[in-house]
């Protein structure tokens, strides 16, 4: 029998990468597909090292991850978000994947259930799986965040995690305190992925988990909201309840986590969000400009979503925009059971790149369905489409 996580169908951005890659096309090939910022955090890390640096970093670290680190974590959460998290409580991951696969380690077993949201990252139902949990999707409101009031009748004894995603991806959306308390509420141990959480183009924090009581679990890491996936460092933090077990397995997956990137995470400065500002206010600007139709009201993180028009597959618009347009996207598809009808677009590449994309986009919505642009053309009805 085929491993659970096997069962899944392949990721379609993947594809789309591979489509992009053999495109036909005489165009310069542009990927606003993957997850990772453009940001040039070079510019702010202090990426000097010494004999000295090197040679603390070459043996085995400790299994939770260097308490300096640990520390710094602990200290960042006091003065941004004034919640206290005893260094114990903290356990710096393979990135926030590994933050995630722990955390579902620790929950899951065979047969249990785990509440994702309907439409969201496109690990989770992957990860719940592999722990031969099942997940079951929750519905969403109009900002795209978990309807508390729909829980109760998603929640059996079964039961084991709901996983909530804010500042979410694909979306944007942020989930005020009083949501988060209330799915947090229900008894049931939460998972909050958090790993968007300085990205807010308001430049405050968005609400997070480790405001609330609870046996519950924050997912975070330096991926995102620092724009360094490749130092692959995330943390989990997990309740005291678990912080003996969190360890015990964590020893299993990696006996420590990357030396290197922990010394580099802890040298990290925020300095990413008004980076984020600008590139959103630009994305938008030039979806104005063509008449693309993108959601307006994301509040954070670094996804523009551009509706497609009604009943267009987004594997094949991907898929076509990747081999005849040299321009990939993550189609809709990768992030619910049913397709949700968007392209999810990464707006901090180079402005170049997401003006071009965006040109390239609005050219074959124009060609498929000139009535989708029209309608968003906000009163200008010519197309000028070179
Ligand atoms: C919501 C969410 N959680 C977790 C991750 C994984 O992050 P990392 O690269 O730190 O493993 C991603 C990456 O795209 C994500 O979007």
């Amino acid at each position: 029998m085929p491993s659970p996580i096997l069962t899944f169908p392949p990721m379609g951005i993947d594809k789309i990468s591979t489509l992009l890659a053999r495109n036909q096309s005489h165009c310069r090939p542009i990927s606003l597909a993957f997850g990772q910022s453009d940001f040039p955090i070079q510019k702010y890390l202090d990426l000097t090292l010494q004999a000295k640096d090197l040679e603390k970093v070459l043996g085995y670290g400790d299994i939770a991850g260097q308490m300096s680190l640990r520390e710094k974590i602990s200290s960042f959460y006091a003065s941004t978000l004034g919640v206290h998290l005893p260094v114990s409580q903290i356990l710096i991951t393979d990135g926030a994947t590994g933050a995630l696969v722990l955390a579902l380690g620790l929950l899951v077993r065979p047969g249990s259930k785990v509440i994702i949201p309907a439409v969201g990252y496109a690990a989770y139902p992957r990860i719940v799986k592999m722990f031969g949990g099942i997940p079951i999707s929750a519905p969403l409101d109009a900002e795209f965040n978990l309807l508390p009031d729909r829980l109760p009748d998603l929640i059996t004894a079964k039961t084991a995690a709901i996983i909530v995603n804010s500042p979410g991806n694909p979306h944007g959306n942020i989930a005020s305190l009083e949501i988060l308390a209330e799915i947090a509420s229900f008894g049931i141990p939460v998972i909050f992925d958090e790993v968007y959480q300085l990205m807010t183009f308001a430049g405050d924090f968005a609400p997070s988990g480790t405001q609330l009581s609870g046996e519950h679990f924050v997912v975070n890491g330096f991926s995102k909201s620092f724009a360094v996936p490749g130092l692959r460092i995330g943390f989990l933090i997990v309740p005291p309840s678990h912080a003996e077990a969190a360890e015990s397995v964590k020893v299993l997956l990696n006996i420590c986590p990357n030396l290197m990137g922990q010394l580099l995470a802890e040298r990290l400065l925020k300095a990413h969000q008004s980076y984020l500002r600008s590139c959103h206010n630009f994305f938008l600007a030039t979806c104005d400009r063509y008449y693309v139709p993108a959601l307006r009201n994301s509040q954070a993180g670094f996804y523009g979503i551009i509706q497609l028009p009604e009943g267009m597959d987004s594997m094949t618009a991907a898929s076509i925009l990747a081999k005849d347009y040299a321009v990939a996207t993550a189609p809709g598809k990768d992030f619910a059971e049913t397709d949700p009808g968007f392209l999810r677009v990464n707006f901090t590449k180079s402005g170049q790149d997401v003006s071009e994309g965006v040109r390239r986009i609005a050219e074959f919505l124009a060609k498929v369905n000139p009535e989708h642009l029209r309608s968003h053309s906000l009163g200008v009805s010519s197309l000028s489409l070179s």
